[in-house]
């Protein structure tokens, strides 16, 4: 696998950060090319857990380079904090390199967030309140202060003093708060500038040259495809793109240099935060899910909306992404399930949707037409080899695979990185 995308490919805590954590055993670079510490990637080896939000899951392997290319935005004392967690617990982190046009979060970015959603009321989007949307939202408008500004004190103030110059009138005239001050944005932020200068580099040339050469590259999506700016249920979304183009445009490589697509899907299907959600359980099952599979955000700690796995949006995502294989996890959470469903269509009176329907008020209406499998009713957490799986479960895994016209190449029975099965 010498350049793949792994990408969520529903809504986010998919299971990525394992998923890039077993494959990273073989990479050179582990790539994240979008979002910001909105995501949350926990990664588990025996005993040790790790949750990581900015650093890339290829971090527990000392020959792997962890890169955060020019399509994310970095909040500096995150990324600061985070090394020094993985630090102390024992990796090392002076490998990781981060892009110098990556755009800054900046104090006003998490400030406007938090007011924004306020602001929405009951029209909320459930951001994770990191400043993400606002921090994009300069980027396009042009105004975005980037991790090379840092290292040129003069424009680094020029920049800040002119954004302020504008934040400072909407803080306190549109959302009713407190101004920011000039001065404590330059202080604080160029102490961060020593610290990050060691790790900043040209992370596109950096990537084309290890693909010239041949090495492994694993470019690591955050969120999910049905959160993407583009292609998920706008406006309940991220601001950037974790779909399969977002990876390109988001490293500075080209398509042709990408051989393959894993799309992370969950056996069931989660959302943090608000939007459509068709196969929404409110229900003792979702309520097990939620529980069995320890549904609570890794960044905001919020309980997960859980429901029955969508083929529908999963075909979806493997049209929009052009997924070559799926990685399903967490299959040992549906074990508790006398029978599993999935959706295979949306039913909207007499029309029934088998694509993901274009226009996004059918999400909201549509009631899922689901198909019923047995359930295997066995524990399945040891298993390791997929024909020891039970029969009922290598149905319900080849029948997703029928479905989305997609491979399932692995499928994980537990969150430890030793606890999944190759799909023979
Ligand atoms: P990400 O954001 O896509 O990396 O996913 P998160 O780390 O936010 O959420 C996935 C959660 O599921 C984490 O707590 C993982 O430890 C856990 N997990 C991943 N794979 C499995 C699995 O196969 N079985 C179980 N029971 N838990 C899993
Ligand atoms: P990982 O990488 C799940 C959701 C938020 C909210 C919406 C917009 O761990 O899968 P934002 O703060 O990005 O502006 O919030 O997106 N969201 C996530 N949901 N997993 C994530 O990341 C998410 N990152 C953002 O809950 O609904
Ligand atoms: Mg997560």
């Amino acid at each position: 696998m010498p350049a793949t995308i792994v990408l969520g490919a529903q809504w986010g805590d998919e299971g990525k950060g394992r998923v890039v954590d077993y494959f990273a055993a073989g990479a050179d670079y582990v790539v994240r090319y979008q979002g910001g510490n909105n995501a949350g990637h926990t990664i588990i080896v025996g005993d040790q857990h790790l949750a990581l939000s900015l650093i890339p899951s290829g971090i527990h392997y000392p020959d792997c380079i962890p890169v955060i290319a020019s399509g994310t935005v970095i909040d500096p004392k995150v990324l600061i904090d985070e090394m020094d967690k993985v630090a102390s617990q024992g990796l090392d982190p002076s490998r990781v390199r981060l892009s110098a046009n990556a755009h800054l979060i900046m104090p006003y970015h998490r400030k406007l967030d938090a007011v924004m959603e306020r602001y929405l009321g009951r029209n909320q989007i459930g951001t994770t309140k990191r400043g993400i949307g606002p921090a994009y939202t300069d980027k396009y408008a042009r105004s975005g202060i980037r991790v090379q500004d840092l290292f040129d004190p003069k424009i680094f103030r020029e920049k800040v003093e002119v954004a302020l110059e504008e934040k400072n009138k909407l803080l306190p005239r549109v959302y009713n708060t407190l101004p920011i001050d000039v001065e404590e944005i330059v202080e604080e932020y160029l102490e961060y500038a020593g610290r990050l200068r060691p790790h900043v580099t040209d992370t596109s040339l950096l990537l084309w040259k290890a693909i010239r050469d041949g090495e492994t590259v694993l470019f690591e999506g955050a969120q999910g495809t049905l959160l993407d700016i583009d292609h998920g249920t706008y406006p309940f979304v991220t601001s950037s793109n974790p779909t399969a183009g977002g990876a390109v445009v988001g490293s500075g490589i080209g398509p042709r240099d990408i051989d393959q697509v894993v799309g992370v899907a969950k056996a069931y299907i989660s959302r943090v935060g608000t939007g459509p959600f068709p196969t929404e359980l409110h229900d003792a099952d979702g309520d097990r899910m939620i529980e069995l599979g320890g549904e609570y955000g890794t960044v905001t700690g919020r309980r997960r909306r859980c429901g029955w796995l969508d083929l529908v949006a999963l075909r979806y995502a493997a049209r929009v992404n052009g997924l070559s294989h799926i990685f399903m996890t967490k299959l040992d959470i549906l074990s508790a399930f006398e029978t599993v469903k999935v959706a295979v269509g949306y039913r909207e009176g007499d029309t029934l949707h088998e694509e993901f329907p274009a226009q996004q008020s059918v999400l909201y209406h549509c009631t899922p037409e689901y198909v019923e499998l047995p359930g295997w009713g066995t524990d399945i957490t040891g298993v390791r080899e997929y024909a020891d799986l039970p029969a009922n479960a290598r149905a319900y895994i080849e029948f997703v695979a029928d479905t989305v016209g997609v491979p399932v190449g692995w499928v994980s029975v537990g969150p430890e990185r030793s606890q999944l099965v190759e799909v023979g």
